[in-house]
């Protein structure tokens, strides 16, 4: 009853009663045993019992080995130690589940402070727990909510959640517009041409999975040069990547003119440029691009009559070249001369006179 007054009148009563204190220095201890070095003074002045005054520095983890942080800093001792026993409860290291309501009912094996501190349950270190998963959050993920994912009629459902792409992404999956996902076959594991960030672009589809490798000048180009969209038919049908000519007859025509150019484009161009051909039909065969003939001749065909389809033969007498009165004439002092192209190459292979 004395104690009470005294809380109640505060400090004005303090001065009143100050006379008293060995009555209350006989008072039972309400706190259970102490731990060694600690006493009723550290925490009590003679004045009185309530309050106690608390060292400023009094630091609980030392004594206890639990440390008041986050939200604990602020409970009263009471709040833990019920009639004031310091040393009840006995808890196992940050055993919060000893105090706290298991919220989970028992869904998760992990310990609760693998995922929480004492400064908030609502504070989730989501990404550190999804990277122990098989599911990391990662791109767009880390920008929706937890509900949109982890969603049931209590609130939140951590459990048995299926992280494959197409259990939260059927709908997506079916209704892409510009490649029907499910004419065409695509497997439903996303992440093959997929990432996180967005469904745009497919920036891991790697397009030689086709059987159409994109290199060269292929690469930069966009999906419309050679498909139809939406839908993604093909504007042409090759063969293969090496059908150059399914796709580009209208460059063929255009640069070559009819000349009876073969259309196996890489006999002479990269799949890089069609510019600068490396065609060494003068070294190898018969010089036409430099020496006598460099700019006496239109197509190929001029010499080889069977072209594109065959460019063993040729001839050098035909079409108005090496006319037979003008050519023999040329030759009168030559032993083993006869107006037949075998012959002339057999003499002349680098295409000067008197090889
Ligand atoms: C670590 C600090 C600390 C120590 C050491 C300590 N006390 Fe206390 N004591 C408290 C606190 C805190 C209260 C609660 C004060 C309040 O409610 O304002 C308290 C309250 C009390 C009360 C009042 C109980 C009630 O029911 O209101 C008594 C009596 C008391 N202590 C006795 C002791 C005695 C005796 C000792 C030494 C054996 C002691 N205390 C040591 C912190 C301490
Ligand atoms: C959030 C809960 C909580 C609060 C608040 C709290 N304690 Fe504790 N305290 C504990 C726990 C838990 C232990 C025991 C740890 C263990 O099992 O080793 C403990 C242990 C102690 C011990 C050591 C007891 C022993 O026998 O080893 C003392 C002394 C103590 N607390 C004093 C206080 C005082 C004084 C306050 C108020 C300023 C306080 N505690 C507030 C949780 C709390
Ligand atoms: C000895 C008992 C005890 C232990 C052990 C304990 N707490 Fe607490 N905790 C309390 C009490 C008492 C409160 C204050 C009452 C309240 O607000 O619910 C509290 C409050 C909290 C709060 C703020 C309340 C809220 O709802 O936001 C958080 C967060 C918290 N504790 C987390 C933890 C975590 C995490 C652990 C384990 C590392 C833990 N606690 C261990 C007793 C304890
Ligand atoms: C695997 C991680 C994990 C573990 C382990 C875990 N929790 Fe949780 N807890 C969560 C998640 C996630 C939420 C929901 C947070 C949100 O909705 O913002 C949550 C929410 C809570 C909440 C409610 C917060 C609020 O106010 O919305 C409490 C209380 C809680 N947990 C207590 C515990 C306790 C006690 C334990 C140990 C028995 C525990 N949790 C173990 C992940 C975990
Ligand atoms: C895009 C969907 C998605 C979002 C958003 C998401 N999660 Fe998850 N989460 C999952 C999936 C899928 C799993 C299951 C992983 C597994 O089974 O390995 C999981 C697992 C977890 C687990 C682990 C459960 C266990 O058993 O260990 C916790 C805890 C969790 N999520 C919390 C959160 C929190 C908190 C947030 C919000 C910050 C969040 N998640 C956001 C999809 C998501
Ligand atoms: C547990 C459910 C869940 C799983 C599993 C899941 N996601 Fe998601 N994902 C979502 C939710 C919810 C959103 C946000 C709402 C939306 O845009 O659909 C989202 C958004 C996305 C987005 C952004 C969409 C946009 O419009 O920008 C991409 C990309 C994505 N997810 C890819 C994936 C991939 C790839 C996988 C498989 C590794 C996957 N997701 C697995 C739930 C999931
Ligand atoms: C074999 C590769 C491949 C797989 C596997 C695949 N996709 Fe695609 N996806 C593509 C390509 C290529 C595009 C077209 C990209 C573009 O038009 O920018 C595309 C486009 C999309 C689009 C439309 C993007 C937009 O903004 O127009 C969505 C949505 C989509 N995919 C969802 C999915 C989902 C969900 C999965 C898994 C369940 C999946 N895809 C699996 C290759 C794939
Ligand atoms: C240079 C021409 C070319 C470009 C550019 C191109 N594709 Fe293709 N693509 C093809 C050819 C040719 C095939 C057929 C391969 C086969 O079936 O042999 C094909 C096949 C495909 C297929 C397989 C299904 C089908 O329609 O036959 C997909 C999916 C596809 N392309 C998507 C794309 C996307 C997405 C882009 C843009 C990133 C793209 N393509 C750019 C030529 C191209
Ligand atoms: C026998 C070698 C050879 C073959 C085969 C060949 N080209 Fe050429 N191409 C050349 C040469 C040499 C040039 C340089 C211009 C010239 O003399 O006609 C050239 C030039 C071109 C050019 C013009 C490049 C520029 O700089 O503007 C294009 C386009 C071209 N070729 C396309 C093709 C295509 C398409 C094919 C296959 C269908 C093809 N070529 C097959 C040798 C060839
Ligand atoms: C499926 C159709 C297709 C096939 C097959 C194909 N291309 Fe292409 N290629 C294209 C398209 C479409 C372009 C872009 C045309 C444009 O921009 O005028 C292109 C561009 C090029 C360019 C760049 C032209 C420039 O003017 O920059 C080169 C070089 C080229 N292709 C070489 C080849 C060669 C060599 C082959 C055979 C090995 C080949 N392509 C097979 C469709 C094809
Ligand atoms: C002025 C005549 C002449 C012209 C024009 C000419 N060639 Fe030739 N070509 C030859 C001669 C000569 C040979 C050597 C024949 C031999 O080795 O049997 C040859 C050899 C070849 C061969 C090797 C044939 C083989 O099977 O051994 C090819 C391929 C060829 N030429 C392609 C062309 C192409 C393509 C053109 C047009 C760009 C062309 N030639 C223009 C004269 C010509
Ligand atoms: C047996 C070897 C031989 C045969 C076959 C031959 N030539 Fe010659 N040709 C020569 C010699 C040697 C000369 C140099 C004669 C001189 O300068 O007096 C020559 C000179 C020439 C010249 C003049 C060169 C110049 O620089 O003025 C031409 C053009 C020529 N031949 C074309 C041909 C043609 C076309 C054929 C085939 C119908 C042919 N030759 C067959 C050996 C031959």
């Amino acid at each position: 009853m004395r104690h009470r007054t005294i809380a109640l009148a505060g400090v004005l009563v303090l001065a009143v009663v100050a006379g008293p204190v060995s009555a209350q220095q006989s008072a039972p201890n309400p706190h259970g045993p102490l731990p060694r070095g600690l006493d009723c003074s550290d925490c009590h002045t003679a004045a009185s019992w309530k309050p106690a005054h608390l060292p400023p520095d009094f630091d609980h983890r030392k004594w206890s080995g639990f440390a008041l942080d986050g939200r604990h800093a602020s409970v009263s001792c009471r709040g833990c130690h019920l009639d004031l026993k310091f040393d009840a409860p006995r808890i196992a290291q940050d055993d919060c589940a000893s105090c706290h309501a298991d919220f989970h009912h028992g869904q998760f094996a992990q310990a609760c402070g693998e995922c929480h501190n004492a400064t908030s349950f609502a504070d989730v270190p989501a990404i550190r727990i999804h990277a122990q998963s098989g599911f990391p959050l990662t791109g767009a993920h880390l920008q929706v909510s937890c509900q949109s994912c982890h969603y049931d009629a209590r609130g939140g459902n951590y459990q048995n959640l299926d992280r494959q792409c197409i259990a939260c992404h059927r709908k997506e999956f079916e209704t892409v517009k510009s490649i029907d996902h499910v004419a065409q076959g695509f497997p439903t594991t996303c992440l093959q041409c997929h990432d996180t960030r967005a469904w745009a672009d497919a920036p891991a589809f790697d397009h030689a999975m086709t059987g159409f490798p994109l290199v060269g000048a292929h690469v930069r180009l966009r999906c419309g040069s050679c498909h139809i969209q939406p839908g993604n038919a093909l504007k042409f049908a090759p063969s293969g990547p090496n059908d150059c000519i399914a796709c580009h007859q209208a460059d063929f025509e255009r640069a070559h003119d009819n000349r009876g150019f073969p259309t196996t484009c890489l006999d002479c161009h990269t799949i890089d440029s069609f510019h600068g051909a490396s065609f060494d039909h003068d070294g190898k065969f018969f010089p036409i691009f430099s020496g006598a003939h460099q700019g006496r001749w239109n197509a190929c065909t001029d010499c080889h009559q069977a072209a594109p389809s065959d460019y063993s033969s040729f001839t050098c007498t035909s079409g108005g070249c090496h006319a037979r009165g003008e050519t023999d004439a040329r030759h009168q002092e030559v032993r083993n001369y006869v107006y037949d192209s075998q012959a002339c190459y057999a003499c002349h292979a680098s295409g000067r006179g008197g090889d």
